[in-house]
């Protein structure tokens, strides 16, 4: 199964658009979860996880952690939003420390390990920089799940230009298509 976590808030989300074009001719089962259509709550430190392997808070992440440890493939979509991921996507990632803690404090290796690991973002800008930061965020993402194959899709520009006319992108999206989708 592969589970697409929507950080956009826009009904026709152009990081979304990218998702489409390339997930169109797979015939595995698709679950998207759309971010701000969540109740999640912050992650506040609580310390719960460290000593205790899950979280105590009852909201919508329960259903979102159960399909991360049935996914084989993980896609976290989300617009740029002041150089880092949208606030509601950060929400859900931040509830991942508990993942954390059970693999490194508890040392208890049944965290959820996807097989792939896709990382997609879309920018207003054309500036490679901005990126700095989901970039940060996809690398510890990374090294949590220890996924066999992982991308990651930056696409800028997206203000100005219809994303999906771009030659590059389409290319980009074929890339990640061949080396992960299609296996
Ligand atoms: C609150 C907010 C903050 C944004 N911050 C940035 C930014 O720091 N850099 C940038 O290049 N674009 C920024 N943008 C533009 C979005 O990243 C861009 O329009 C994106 O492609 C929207 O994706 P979506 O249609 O999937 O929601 C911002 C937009 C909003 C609404």
């Amino acid at each position: 199964m592969i589970l697409i976590i929507n950080g956009s808030p826009n009904k026709t989300s152009k990081t979304m658009s990218i998702v489409h074009e390339l997930l169109k001719d797979t015939q595995e089962e698709i679950k998207i979860i759309n971010s701000y259509e969540s109740n999640i709550i912050s992650c506040d430190d609580c310390q719960y996880c460290s000593k205790i392997v899950g979280c105590p808070k009852t909201d919508d992440f329960e259903v979102i952690s159960n399909l991360i440890y049935h996914c084989s493939t993980l896609i976290i979509a989300s617009p740029v939003y002041f150089g880092g991921l949208s606030d509601q996507i950060m929400k859900i990632i931040n509830r991942f420390q508990q993942y954390f803690s059970q693999k490194i404090m508890m040392k208890d290796k049944n965290y959820p390990r996807p097989k792939n690991l896709i990382l997609i973002t879309t920018q207003g800008s054309k500036k490679r920089s901005m990126n700095r930061g989901p970039r940060q965020t996809f690398a510890i993402l990374k090294s949590l799940f220890n996924p066999q194959n992982s991308s990651y899709i930056l696409i800028t520009n997206s203000d100005h230009v219809h994303i999906l006319n771009q030659k590059k992108v389409i290319k980009k999206i074929a890339n990640v298509k061949r080396k992960i989708i299609f296996l």
